[in-house]
């Protein structure tokens, strides 16, 4: 942590009380390299980012709450890239897949010769790997009651014993947690400790499902492409028609869904104009395609609430459709009575082009 980054941080905090403005920072806050491979423009997004790259200059816990598939565990990688622990390791524990009779020597290792089966020479756990670096607990919320007791103790004490050990180690470990799950309806549940989640959650960072920021599934798709062309190599491009299949398709596995459905139709194609027989079928289920095409902009567009973002979402599919169905691109300005130069800066904003 430096005291320049926090200057940094500190020129663009908007005055308090100004909406606006706080939009506008988390518009135009500049992101670290770290954060490259985290696209997207929609505003709950790149306040997530914002957020996140905050967060990242102190040791503050950070929990991450989003959908599988949202970026959760790019996110943490950016956060601990942002750090001032950087150079040190960043471990990652899958905290559904500790099974109850190894939590203490997965999280603080063993001793030679703690019990049957063990290395003769011990072994460290994570909370040792991870000294001086940062801990990413993943999956938390699938955590069984006895992982969450143990590591309430390491988290709230910074000390363990190893198993078959007596000596107290003490850590340092910035922790980032992160989840799929309601942790609030867990509690409720009595399957999530509140002690946990109140020392988990000191900053928490929520990413928004894909479905709620249509506008940026342009910017992936072109992003997709150009990582599955190889770069300048090949330049692949999806026809208007594949665009609205993927513009209406409601995306349950987010991000994740939508790089595998780009990567499918690379490997489909026999062309680098891609058609939507090259989509996979899934796509296509429930709804005939053309019944899916004839779905009227305003009702496919689901959006949020905020009414920028929702006029966006809709003028990008409107824009979309438009594309598909005129003639060439000087009819469709005249369908959307709109100028050319708005025409195409609307088309690159929304990766249309
Ligand atoms: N905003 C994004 N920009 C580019 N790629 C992304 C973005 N979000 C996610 N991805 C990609 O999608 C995939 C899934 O991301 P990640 O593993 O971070 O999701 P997750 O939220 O941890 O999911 P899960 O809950 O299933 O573990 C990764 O390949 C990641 O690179
Ligand atoms: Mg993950």
């Amino acid at each position: 942590m430096t005291g320049n980054d926090n200057q940094k941080t500190d020129g663009v905090t908007p005055k308090v009380g100004n909406p606006q403005s706080v939009e506008e920072a988390f518009r135009t806050e500049k992101l670290g390299v770290a954060f490259d491979e985290l696209i997207g423009a929609n505003i709950a997004f790149r306040k997530a980012l914002v957020t996140a790259q905050r967060a990242a200059k102190s040791d503050i816990s950070v929990l991450i709450i989003g959908e599988s598939g949202t970026g959760k565990e790019i996110l943490a990688r950016a956060i601990h890239q942002t750090s001032g622990r950087r150079d040190q390791p960043l471990v990652d524990v899958n905290c559904a897949a500790i099974p109850d009779s190894l939590i203490e020597s997965e999280l603080f290792g063993y001793e030679k010769g703690a019990f049957t089966g063990a290395r003769t020479e011990g072994r460290k756990g994570y909370f040792d790997e991870a000294h001086e670096g940062t801990i990413l607990l993943d999956e938390i919320g699938d955590s069984s009651l006895s992982v969450q007791a143990k590591l309430l103790r390491v988290l709230e004490s910074g000390i363990f014993k190893r198993v078959g050990g007596t000596k107290n180690i003490k850590v340092n470990v910035r922790i980032i947690s992160s989840t799929n799950q309601d942790l609030a309806g867990l509690i409720e549940l009595k399957k999530f400790r509140d002690d946990l989640f109140f020392r988990l959650n000191a900053f928490t960072i929520q990413l928004p499902p894909l479905r709620e920021r249509r506008e940026d599934i342009g910017l992936l798709i072109d992003y997709f492409l150009k990582r599955n062309g190889g770069g300048e190599k090949y330049k692949y491009r999806f026809l208007p028609d594949v665009l609205k299949v993927l513009y209406a398709y409601h995306w349950p596995g987010n991000v994740r869904e939508l790089k595998g459905v780009v990567s499918y139709a690379v490997n489909m194609t026999q062309s680098p104009v891609i058609d939507p027989g090259s989509l996979p079928n899934f796509l296509f289920v429930g709804k005939s395609y053309q019944d899916r095409l004839a779905v009227p902009a305003v009702e496919a567009v689901q959006t949020s609430r905020n009414l920028t973002e929702a006029v966006k979402a809709l003028e990008r599919k409107l824009i979309g459709e438009v594309l598909a169905t005129a003639p060439n691109k000087s009819e469709a300005i005249k369908i959307l009575g709109i100028s050319r130069r708005t025409f195409y800066l609307k088309l690159k904003e929304y990766g249309l082009g």
